[in-house]
């Protein structure tokens, strides 16, 4: 299995994208850093740690991130997508407060594995940029790659019209990290908005499935689907957008990628966030730039049918 440490801030696409992570056979959670974005980052470290719980699964490391962007100027937190906690209608348990290592647990991780590791980020890029910041590009370029959820390509955003949540959320961040990695793939709205679960998928997830999951993720499900009706009219289910970078992993050929810099929009104005990339057939790039695969499509039934396997085992 790819060992995997994954940046989050759960979150119920975050949540799923544990659990999923969890189950699969083909990923080795090896580490969990917390940051602030959906939830405030204690929340999102007591929703790790109730996860990992359920699953008994306390071998992996649970490390404390951001607690807010490079601006010091917070985006609000979203309850009415992700739940007052951040788990729809659950609550996890007073008594699991999950214990945080501290952030330097990074770069002993990444020491420790070095091209063997896969860092997967589906938060806010904040806790990312900062370990750039601390230790230098040569040090974070020494793990296999990175995967970055974020973005929004020619497509409308999701918190502004033009803006995708986590690149918007931390801007700055965004536009350091995707600056730096090497090996580096972005995995934006174009993709994750047609990783659309519906209901059925899930119920039937829910009856077959035989994990220590069961009934968290309807109930999480169900509240995340209701939120996305109001947000989308019409919409069959609901995209789950760190789910699928996670699935990336096993299923890279399902994805359809180019490779170009990415311009992120670093002001205070209506461009906050908005991420363009030179898409002309002769892309304009300068020594030293950097470059990112972006993914641009993907196969959904391949999807699909991996998220219903690997969640019911
Ligand atoms: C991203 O924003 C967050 O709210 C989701 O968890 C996902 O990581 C989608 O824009
Ligand atoms: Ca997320």
């Amino acid at each position: 299995p790819q060992k995997v440490l994954l940046f989050c801030d759960p979150g119920i696409d975050d949540s799923l994208a544990i659990i999923y992570g969890i189950l699969s056979k083909k990923i080795e959670l090896v580490g969990i850093v917390t940051s602030y974005g959906n939830v405030n980052q204690e929340q999102a470290s007591q929703n790790v740690a109730y996860l990992l719980e359920l699953a008994n699964r306390k071998d992996v490391v649970l490390i404390g991130g951001a607690k807010g962007p490079l601006s010091g100027e917070f985006t609000p937190f979203y309850p009415e997508i992700h739940g007052e906690e951040g788990l729809g209608p659950i609550r996890p348990p007073a008594t699991i407060k999950g214990e945080l290592l501290n952030f330097d647990t990074v770069f002993k991780i990444i020491e420790k594995y070095g091209k063997e590791l896969l860092i997967v980020d589906v938060g806010r890029s904040t806790s990312l940029a900062l370990a750039f910041n601390l230790a230098g590009e040569e040090i974070m370029n020494s793990v296999k790659g990175y995967y970055l959820m974020g973005g929004a390509f020619l497509v409308p955003g999701n918190v502004t019209p033009g803006a995708e949540a986590n690149f918007y959320g931390d801007q700055l961040a965004a536009a350091i990290v995707t600056g730096k990695v090497k090996n580096g793939v972005v995995y934006p709205l174009n993709v994750t908005n047609d990783a659309i679960i519906t209901p059925e998928i899930i119920n039937l997830i829910v009856a077959t499935e035989n994990n220590p999951y069961q009934p968290l993720i309807k109930s999480i499900f169900d509240y995340y689907f209701e939120a996305y009706q109001k947000l989308v009219p019409g919409i069959k289910g609901s995209p789950l957008h760190d789910v699928l970078t996670l699935f990336a992993i096993s299923t890279p050929e399902a994805f359809k990628y180019v490779e170009r810099k990415i311009y992120i929009g670093t002001e205070e104005n209506d461009l906050r966030g908005v991420t363009i990339a030179d898409f002309r057939p002769k892309p304009d790039i300068k020594p030293g730039e950097n470059k990112v695969a972006i993914a641009m499509e993907v196969d959904v039934q391949a999807f699909i049918e991996d998220f219903i396997r690997v969640m019911t085992n």
